[in-house]
C-alpha cells in the first residue's frame, strides 16, 4: 500500500486516468520485491541504474526512493509516457534521472551497474532478443545486474489471464504501445538459455505467489572477473 501511495503522489501531473492505471499496476506488479535485488549504495557513492522500457518511470522512481544514491537513466518507445515521466519527476523535485524516447532495440551500448527490463521483451519478436541483451552485458559494469521480468509459462492457467489483459491493453485500447501487436512469452529455459549464451550467471526467481499473473524474475549476474567462481 505504501508504493501504491507513493506511485499517486509520483505521478499528481498526470490525467487521473492514468495515475489511477499506474497505481493499479504497482498493486499487481512485485516492484518492491525486485528492488529488493538491488544492493544498497554505500553512502557517498552513486550507482546507475537503466530502465528500459520505463514507461511513466514508476520503477525509477521508487528503486531512487528505496535505494538512496541511485542516478536514473530510462528510456521508452512510448512519447507521451515519457513526456509525463519527465513532469512527474520534476514535480517530485527528482534530480539525478535522464528520460529518452528510444525503442529498446536500438538503444545504444552504456555503462550502468544495473539494467531493468520489466514487462517490455514481451512485446519485442524473439529475433531481437539475443541483440538486445547482449547491449545489456556490454554496458553493465563487472559484477552488475540484469533485473529481467517476464510471465513463467510453467504457469499455464495464470498465464492465460494475462494473455486475456495484454490483449485489452495492447490490442483493444492501446494503452500499451509495442513493436508489434504479437506477444513473445519464451520458455524459462529458453530465456536462461539466451541469457547464459550471452555470458551471464542466471538466477530464476518465481514471484507470482499473491498474484493474479505468474510474475517471474531472470536476474543476469555479471561476472566481476572471468575466474569468477559460478553461483551455486
Ligand atoms: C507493460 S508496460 C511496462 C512499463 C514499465 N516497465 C513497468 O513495469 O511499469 C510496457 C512498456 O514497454 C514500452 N515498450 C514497448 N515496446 C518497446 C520498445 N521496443 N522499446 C522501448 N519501450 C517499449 C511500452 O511503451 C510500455 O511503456
Amino acid at each position: 500500500m505504501a508504493i501504491a501511495l507513493f506511485v499517486w503522489h509520483f505521478l499528481s501531473p498526470l490525467p487521473f486516468v492514468w495515475r489511477l492505471h499506474q497505481v493499479i499496476r504497482s498493486l499487481l506488479s512485485p516492484f518492491g520485491k525486485i528492488i529488493d535485488r538491488i544492493p544498497r549504495t554505500p553512502p557517498g557513492e552513486e550507482r546507475t541504474l537503466l530502465d528500459l522500457g520505463c514507461g511513466h518511470g514508476i520503477f525509477l522512481a521508487l528503486a531512487r526512493r528505496m535505494r538512496p544514491g541511485l542516478s536514473l537513466v530510462g528510456i521508452d518507445l512510448d512519447a507521451e509516457k515519457i513526456r509525463q515521466a519527465r513532469q512527474a519527476f520534476t514535480k517530485a523535485k527528482i534530480s539525478g534521472h535522464q528520460l529518452a524516447v528510444m525503442s529498446i532495440a536500438d538503444f545504444p551500448e552504456g555503462t550502468a551497474d544495473y539494467v531493468a527490463i520489466l514487462d517490455v521483451m514481451y512485446l519485442v519478436p524473439l529475433v531481437l532478443w539475443a541483440g538486445i541483451l547482449k547491449t545489456c552485458y556490454d554496458s553493465l559494469k563487472p559484477g552488475g545486474l540484469l533485473l529481467l521480468k517476464e510471465m513463467n509459462t510453467g504457469k499455464p492457467a495464470k498465464l492465460a489471464v494475462l494473455k486475456l489483459e495484454e490483449t485489452l491493453a495492447v490490442n483493444i485500447l492501446g494503452i500499451t504501445k509495442g513493436e508489434e501487436t504479437s506477444f513473445t512469452f519464451p520458455s524459462p529455459e529458453e530465456i536462461r538459455k539466451q541469457l547464459q549464451s550471452i555470458g551471464f550467471e542466471v538466477e530464476e526467481i518465481p514471484l507470482d505467489r499473491g498474484y493474479h499473473v505468474p510474475h517471474m524474475l531472470w536476474i543476469g549476474h555479471k561476472p566481476s572477473s572471468p575466474d569468477d567462481p559460478p553461483l551455486s
